[in-house]
Protein backbone atom coordinates (compact mmCIF):
# COMPACT_ATOMS: atom_id res chain seq x y z
CA UNK A 1 0.00 0.00 0.00
CA UNK A 2 1.20 3.30 -1.16
CA UNK A 3 0.37 6.32 1.27
CA UNK A 4 -0.07 10.07 0.49
CA UNK A 5 -0.72 12.34 2.60
CA UNK A 6 -2.73 15.53 3.38
CA UNK A 7 -4.33 17.24 5.34
CA UNK A 8 -7.99 18.74 5.42
CA UNK A 9 -9.28 21.51 6.68
CA UNK A 10 -13.08 21.31 7.90
CA UNK A 11 -15.40 23.54 10.21
CA UNK A 12 -14.87 23.74 13.61
CA UNK A 13 -17.49 22.05 15.22
CA UNK A 14 -18.03 21.09 18.97
CA UNK A 15 -18.02 17.31 19.02
CA UNK A 16 -20.70 15.75 20.08
CA UNK A 17 -21.02 12.20 21.49
CA UNK A 18 -24.62 10.47 22.26
CA UNK A 19 -25.02 7.39 23.55
CA UNK A 20 -28.19 5.42 22.66
CA UNK A 21 -29.32 2.68 24.29
CA UNK A 22 -30.67 -0.75 22.23
CA UNK A 23 -32.42 -3.46 24.14
CA UNK A 24 -31.05 -2.30 27.84
CA UNK A 25 -27.27 -1.94 27.13
CA UNK A 26 -25.74 1.29 25.85
CA UNK A 27 -25.11 0.98 22.08
CA UNK A 28 -22.35 3.35 21.47
CA UNK A 29 -21.20 6.86 19.60
CA UNK A 30 -23.02 8.53 17.22
CA UNK A 31 -21.43 10.41 14.74
CA UNK A 32 -21.17 13.82 14.98
CA UNK A 33 -23.00 16.05 11.96
CA UNK A 34 -19.53 17.38 11.03
CA UNK A 35 -18.32 13.94 10.25
CA UNK A 36 -21.73 12.48 9.00
CA UNK A 37 -21.22 15.55 6.35
CA UNK A 38 -17.96 14.52 5.28
CA UNK A 39 -18.69 10.97 5.09
CA UNK A 40 -21.66 12.02 2.99
CA UNK A 41 -19.17 14.45 0.37
CA UNK A 42 -17.57 11.23 -0.59
CA UNK A 43 -20.76 9.98 -2.91
CA UNK A 44 -21.94 11.77 -5.63
CA UNK A 45 -25.45 13.44 -6.66
CA UNK A 46 -28.21 11.01 -7.32
CA UNK A 47 -25.90 8.09 -5.68
CA UNK A 48 -28.87 5.63 -5.72
CA UNK A 49 -29.77 2.90 -3.34
CA UNK A 50 -27.76 3.71 -0.20
CA UNK A 51 -27.22 1.03 2.80
CA UNK A 52 -26.68 2.73 6.39
CA UNK A 53 -26.61 -0.71 8.35
CA UNK A 54 -26.64 0.09 11.57
CA UNK A 55 -28.04 3.46 11.83
CA UNK A 56 -28.95 4.13 15.92
CA UNK A 57 -30.29 7.91 16.42
CA UNK A 58 -29.96 8.65 12.56
CA UNK A 59 -27.34 11.16 12.22
CA UNK A 60 -25.61 9.29 9.02
CA UNK A 61 -28.71 9.11 7.35
CA UNK A 62 -29.93 12.34 7.66
CA UNK A 63 -26.77 13.85 6.42
CA UNK A 64 -27.40 11.20 3.19
CA UNK A 65 -31.12 12.02 2.46
CA UNK A 66 -30.23 14.22 -0.24
CA UNK A 67 -27.59 11.77 -2.00
CA UNK A 68 -30.41 9.32 -2.46
CA UNK A 69 -32.05 6.68 -1.23
CA UNK A 70 -31.18 5.38 2.08
CA UNK A 71 -32.07 2.37 3.48
CA UNK A 72 -31.94 1.89 7.51
CA UNK A 73 -32.60 -1.69 8.37
CA UNK A 74 -33.94 -2.03 12.04
CA UNK A 75 -32.17 -4.65 12.94
CA UNK A 76 -29.14 -5.70 10.40
CA UNK A 77 -28.36 -9.24 11.03
CA UNK A 78 -32.25 -10.18 10.06
CA UNK A 79 -32.45 -7.97 7.09
CA UNK A 80 -32.37 -9.46 3.50
CA UNK A 81 -28.79 -9.18 1.69
CA UNK A 82 -29.52 -7.66 -1.22
CA UNK A 83 -27.00 -5.16 -3.07
CA UNK A 84 -26.83 -1.46 -2.79
CA UNK A 85 -25.42 0.90 -5.03
CA UNK A 86 -23.44 2.62 -1.73
CA UNK A 87 -23.01 1.39 2.13
CA UNK A 88 -22.53 4.28 4.59
CA UNK A 89 -21.68 3.22 8.03
CA UNK A 90 -20.44 3.57 11.76
CA UNK A 91 -21.54 -0.18 12.95
CA UNK A 92 -21.18 -0.76 16.76
CA UNK A 93 -18.12 -2.10 18.35
CA UNK A 94 -18.56 -4.06 21.72
CA UNK A 95 -17.69 -6.12 20.43
CA UNK A 96 -14.89 -5.66 18.08
CA UNK A 97 -15.88 -8.89 16.33
CA UNK A 98 -19.46 -7.43 15.42
CA UNK A 99 -18.36 -4.53 13.92
CA UNK A 100 -15.53 -6.56 11.63
CA UNK A 101 -18.56 -8.87 10.55
CA UNK A 102 -20.79 -6.19 9.40
CA UNK A 103 -18.25 -4.47 7.29
CA UNK A 104 -17.55 -8.01 5.63
CA UNK A 105 -21.31 -8.98 5.37
CA UNK A 106 -21.29 -5.35 3.52
CA UNK A 107 -18.57 -5.95 1.33
CA UNK A 108 -20.82 -8.32 -0.23
CA UNK A 109 -23.36 -6.21 -0.80
CA UNK A 110 -22.04 -3.18 -1.90
CA UNK A 111 -18.80 -1.89 -4.51
CA UNK A 112 -18.85 1.09 -2.31
CA UNK A 113 -18.34 1.92 0.89
CA UNK A 114 -17.69 4.93 3.53
CA UNK A 115 -16.71 2.85 6.90
CA UNK A 116 -15.86 4.64 9.83
CA UNK A 117 -13.89 1.65 11.84
CA UNK A 118 -11.26 1.75 14.61
CA UNK A 119 -7.80 2.02 13.22
CA UNK A 120 -7.73 -1.57 14.84
CA UNK A 121 -9.73 -2.77 12.04
CA UNK A 122 -6.37 -1.91 9.63
CA UNK A 123 -3.50 -3.02 11.83
CA UNK A 124 -4.62 -5.76 14.41
CA UNK A 125 -5.23 -8.53 11.53
CA UNK A 126 -3.29 -9.28 7.99
CA UNK A 127 -5.93 -11.14 6.74
CA UNK A 128 -8.27 -8.45 7.22
CA UNK A 129 -5.60 -5.68 6.05
CA UNK A 130 -5.48 -7.53 2.62
CA UNK A 131 -9.00 -8.22 2.39
CA UNK A 132 -9.56 -4.77 3.05
CA UNK A 133 -6.87 -3.81 0.17
CA UNK A 134 -7.77 -6.51 -2.23
CA UNK A 135 -11.52 -5.29 -2.22
CA UNK A 136 -10.27 -1.49 -2.99
CA UNK A 137 -8.74 1.08 -0.68
CA UNK A 138 -8.80 4.65 -2.47
CA UNK A 139 -8.45 6.27 0.93
CA UNK A 140 -8.35 6.47 4.85
CA UNK A 141 -8.84 9.76 6.49
CA UNK A 142 -7.67 10.17 10.46
CA UNK A 143 -10.15 11.12 12.71
CA UNK A 144 -8.62 12.61 16.06
CA UNK A 145 -9.78 11.17 19.21
CA UNK A 146 -11.16 14.46 20.50
CA UNK A 147 -14.18 13.38 17.68
CA UNK A 148 -15.84 10.76 20.03
CA UNK A 149 -15.52 12.29 23.47
CA UNK A 150 -15.25 9.60 26.08
CA UNK A 151 -13.86 6.93 23.18
CA UNK A 152 -10.78 4.91 23.88
CA UNK A 153 -9.70 4.32 20.36
CA UNK A 154 -8.13 6.13 17.39
CA UNK A 155 -11.04 5.91 14.62
CA UNK A 156 -10.77 6.34 10.59
CA UNK A 157 -12.79 6.39 7.59
CA UNK A 158 -12.00 3.83 4.27
CA UNK A 159 -12.71 4.52 1.06
CA UNK A 160 -13.69 1.33 -0.75
CA UNK A 161 -14.18 0.98 -4.03
CA UNK A 162 -14.55 -2.57 -5.36
CA UNK A 163 -11.35 -3.04 -7.61
CA UNK A 164 -9.41 0.07 -7.41
CA UNK A 165 -6.14 -0.77 -7.09
CA UNK A 166 -3.94 3.04 -7.45
CA UNK A 167 -2.55 4.48 -4.39
CA UNK A 168 -4.32 4.87 -1.18
CA UNK A 169 -4.29 8.49 -0.08
CA UNK A 170 -4.11 9.21 3.45
CA UNK A 171 -6.21 12.05 4.75
CA UNK A 172 -5.81 13.89 7.99
CA UNK A 173 -9.23 15.23 9.29
CA UNK A 174 -9.04 18.77 11.17
CA UNK A 175 -11.38 20.32 13.10
C1 LIG B 1 -21.46 3.50 16.80
S1 LIG B 1 -23.21 3.68 16.79
C2 LIG B 1 -23.37 4.65 15.29
C3 LIG B 1 -24.78 4.97 14.94
C4 LIG B 1 -24.96 5.57 13.55
N1 LIG B 1 -24.52 4.61 12.53
C5 LIG B 1 -24.16 6.84 13.39
O1 LIG B 1 -23.25 6.84 12.57
O2 LIG B 1 -24.43 7.84 14.05
C6 LIG B 1 -23.69 2.05 16.31
C7 LIG B 1 -25.18 1.85 16.31
O3 LIG B 1 -25.48 0.54 15.85
C8 LIG B 1 -26.74 0.18 16.37
N2 LIG B 1 -26.86 -1.28 16.24
C9 LIG B 1 -26.26 -2.24 17.00
N3 LIG B 1 -26.58 -3.46 16.55
C10 LIG B 1 -27.40 -3.28 15.48
C11 LIG B 1 -28.06 -4.18 14.59
N4 LIG B 1 -27.95 -5.51 14.69
N5 LIG B 1 -28.83 -3.66 13.60
C12 LIG B 1 -28.95 -2.31 13.46
N6 LIG B 1 -28.35 -1.41 14.30
C13 LIG B 1 -27.59 -1.90 15.29
C14 LIG B 1 -26.71 0.71 17.79
O4 LIG B 1 -28.00 1.00 18.27
C15 LIG B 1 -25.84 1.98 17.67
O5 LIG B 1 -26.62 3.14 17.71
Amino acid sequence: MIIESTNIDLPQNPPLLIADVSGSSIAGFQTPETVCNYMSSFLPDNAGTILEPTSGLGNLVKALKHKGTVIEPQDFFAMEKQRFDWVVMNPPFTPMAKGYKILYECMEMSDNIIALMPWLTMINGQKRTSDIIEFGLVSITHLPRSIFNGARVQTCILQMSKGYNGKTEFLNYCH
